[in-house]
């Protein structure tokens, strides 16, 4: 059994070789000079970390690739790496490679690239999410990457960070489910070769100092427990196999550092068995950055101590393995939370198979990630996109629209298209051609002959050719970036583009705004157009899927995950906003655009909202029914969302809260009555004064359930 054999192997280790296991190298250091260089594997560099280091893992972040960038190179990179490993070891303990792969394998050239997270939440669709998550699973196995970074189950409620696209909602119910559907689709084994999740970036990272990624965060306990933890608990629910830790120090405590949240937490009250890595170089920085000890080996006790297993390690850092062992030789770590931490990681490999399966077949990698499902990705880009404006039918195009006009700096864009993560850690690297189809692409090979489209980058030639056009798709938008790059103190539209929208809108000429970006743009006079379109990163097939539902191939189905600012000033963002007393309840709310708005070609009616039971008690499940009815001309699907508010409460909630969700189909004139359940612990809000630390509960009393116009009254006893 996995115990045993664990159990054996850590009674014949030696120290060295159990704290060599607590390391996580970037494959930078296996390569060229051993450090940044990139290419081919060099010997002596892998003897240093894998035979005298006894690494027990490997990671490519930040972009690193093998030289030649394809799906057979990596699985052969891997291989060899695997193999001197294995070869190295005296025990012959196999590595686990970690990747990012957080939109379809996207360190690869050629595979398929998903919409980001925060594209993914805005189809507010369960399944599809978890189908994509399971064409990454494949894509990561076939390359011998057994572990991959993702996902993330951070909010997205402050625009001016960086990460905010790499989110999947504002909403803890949204985004846990989705992570929670993520980490099942990863963790399967349709291919055979199962890959470990990752649930990042535990936990709060993503409300840090004015919006500056890894900055600290203040959040209140009860903010803390009521809004941010869920969604990482959904998602560690789910059974997710590893946790990386949040870069940031919350409330005066690096995450890194945190024995509260790394053990009492997760491992005590949440029950997470797998494994916890620090994020990038995160375990020093304990030491150079937050000063929390005055020397590495007090940092990697720090951090051991406080429940990190693993440290992932940059390439230019040569002294983890010595300091790790100094804090064992110095019993700053105890040998039992090193045979601990160890003995996780050992568990880790048995699960992944890889001490009795380490290696892959080069030869069906290409194969089975180039270009893998295509028509899967099609439909994830078609349902990520949300109609915010369509003001006199504008859309979609019909039989008169015979002339288009396809301007703007996102029309003929793939780099931004894809965003950030992408073959290169903040973008595609220049120089780098992916396969793809960009809008201007996508509306070329769909609008039908006799149509006539022309593209053009020159803000004058748009204007002047839209004087004589049927329509305008001008795409608008910001430039793909990662970590730190991508943070942005004033998240709006740059002005250039503003501009460049009042200008055709002037012409006279129906204007289309499509925004592909990272989060939501204030935008000017584009959010005065007579077409708006939120296109998120659409990925690969982003351009098909635009120009699918421009021409109403597709109905759009998509919902805001997030809420769109009017005012940059207006940050952090999010509809959960408590009672004021300067203007009555969520007072503070004045987005551009709410969370869950979006059009369709169709129209919608919500009523009926019915409780199988009117009263239930705090640990019951809540199953209510609602009757939704196509009331337009064209099938459409509905996002159905189910909330709850509170009539009297105190300490204050939100007076409304999403509980459930789903998306249902719906045929012209079609009615149906769907049914949702979500528990009454969703309802829990931290009791006490001030700073309670208290676990959350359910206060007894009347709530109210509504979906669309309609309610219903709900009492917890
Ligand atoms: O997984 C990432 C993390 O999200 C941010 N820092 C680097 C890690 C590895 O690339």
């Amino acid at each position: 059994s996995t115990p045993a054999r664990v159990a054996d192997l850590l009674r014949r280790m030696t120290v060295e070789e159990k704290v060599g296991q607590l390391q996580q190298i970037a494959v930078n250091r296996m390569q060229g000079d051993c450090t940044w260089s990139g290419g081919a594997l060099n010997e002596t560099c892998m003897r240093e970390v894998l035979a005298d280091q006894h690494a027990g893992s490997v990671l490519s972040g930040g972009g690193a690739a093998p030289a030649v960038n394809t799906p057979r190179a990596w699985a052969e990179m891997v291989n060899a790496i695997q193999r001197y490993a294995i070869e190295n070891s005296r025990l012959r303990i196999p590595i686990v490679y970690g990747v990012d792969a957080v939109h379809g394998h996207n360190n690869v050239i050629g595979a398929s690239i998903f919409p980001h997270q925060l594209g993914l939440g805005a189809t507010w669709n369960t399944a599809l999410n978890q189908r994509t998550a399971e064409s990454t699973q494949r894509a990561v196995a076939a390359t011998g990457t057994t572990w991959n970074f993702s996902p993330v189950a951070d909010l997205a409620r402050d625009q001016r960070w960086g990460r905010y696209y790499e989110t999947y909602a504002e909403d803890p119910v949204l985004a846990g489910t989705l992570a929670a559907g993520a980490v099942t689709g990863l963790q399967n084994r349709v291919s055979g070769r199962p890959v470990a999740a990752t649930v990042k970036h535990f936990a709060g990272y993503s409300e840090p100092f004015n919006g500056h990624d890894r900055a600290p965060g203040d959040l209140s306990p009860r903010y803390l427990q009521d809004t941010i933890l869920p969604p990482y608990k959904a998602a560690v629910d789910a059974g997710a196999l590893t946790v990386m830790v949040n870069s940031g120090a919350v409330n005066g405590i690096p995450a890194t550092g945190s024995r509260w949240l790394l053990t009492d937490l997760l491992r005590d009250e949440w029950d997470f068995k797998g494994v916890v890595v620090s994020d990038w170089n995160d375990v020093r920085l304990l030491h150079t950055a937050y000063h929390i000890t005055d020397s590495y080996a007090g940092a990697v006790a720090a951090a051991v101590n406080a429940g990190v297993d693993m440290a992932m390690v940059p390439p230019d850092d040569r002294g983890f393995h010595q300091a790790a062992l100094d804090a064992v030789n110095q019993r700053l770590i105890s040998k039992k939370r090193l045979d601990q931490a160890v003995g996780r990681i050992l568990t880790l490999k048995f699960q992944l198979g890889l001490f009795d399966n380490p290696y892959v077949d080069p030869a069906a990698a290409d194969a089975t990630v180039l270009q893998a499902d295509r028509p899967l990705n099609r439909q994830a880009a078609t349902e990520s996109l949300v109609l915010l404006r369509n003001s006199g039918g504008t859309l979609p195009f019909g039989a008169s629209t015979k002339k288009i006009v396809v301007a703007g700096p996102q029309a003929d864009n793939l780099t931004d298209q894809v965003g950030g993560w992408t073959v290169g850690w903040q973008r595609v690297p220049d120089g780098v051609t992916i396969p793809g189809t960009t809008i201007l692409d996508g509306l070329r090979d769909t609008a039908p002959a006799g149509t006539t489209v022309v593209g053009t980058s020159s803000p004058d030639d748009a204007v002047a050719q839209a004087e004589s056009a049927d329509a305008v798709v001008v795409a608008v938008g910001n430039r793909a970036a990662a970590e730190g790059e991508a943070d942005m103190p004033n998240p709006v539209l740059a002005p250039d583009q503003q501009d460049l929208v009042a200008r055709l809108e002037a012409t006279g000429t129906p204007v289309i705004v499509v925004v592909v970006s990272d989060r939501p743009l204030v935008l000017g006079p584009a959010n005065e157009t007579d077409a708006l379109l939120a296109a998120w990163n659409p990925g690969s097939e982003g351009g098909n899927a635009i120009a699918d539902v421009l021409y109403g191939r597709a109905n759009p189905s998509g919902r805001l995950p997030v809420s769109w600012p009017s005012q940059i000033g207006n940050q952090p963002l999010y509809y959960q906003q408590l009672p004021g007393t300067n203007g009555g309840v969520g007072s503070g709310y004045t987005p551009a655009y709410p969370f869950g708005a979006g059009l369709s070609y169709t129209t919608f009616s919500t009523g009926g909202v019915a409780l199988a039971s009117g009263t239930v008690r705090a640990k019951d499940n809540v199953r209510v029914t609602v009757t939704v009815s196509n009331t337009g001309g064209r099938a459409g699907d509905l996002v159905v969302p189910v909330y709850v508010g509170q009539e009297v409460a105190n300490p204050l909630a939100p007076p409304r809260r999403l509980v459930a969700f789903t998306k249902v189909p719906l045929a012209a004139g079609e009615t149906r009555t769907v049914t949702l359940n979500f528990p009454a612990s969703r309802l829990a809000v931290t009791p006490g004064d001030m700073i309670s630390t208290e676990s959350p509960r359910v206060a007894p009393g009347r709530y109210l359930v509504t979906a669309g116009e309609s309610s219903a009254t709900l009492t917890v006893r």
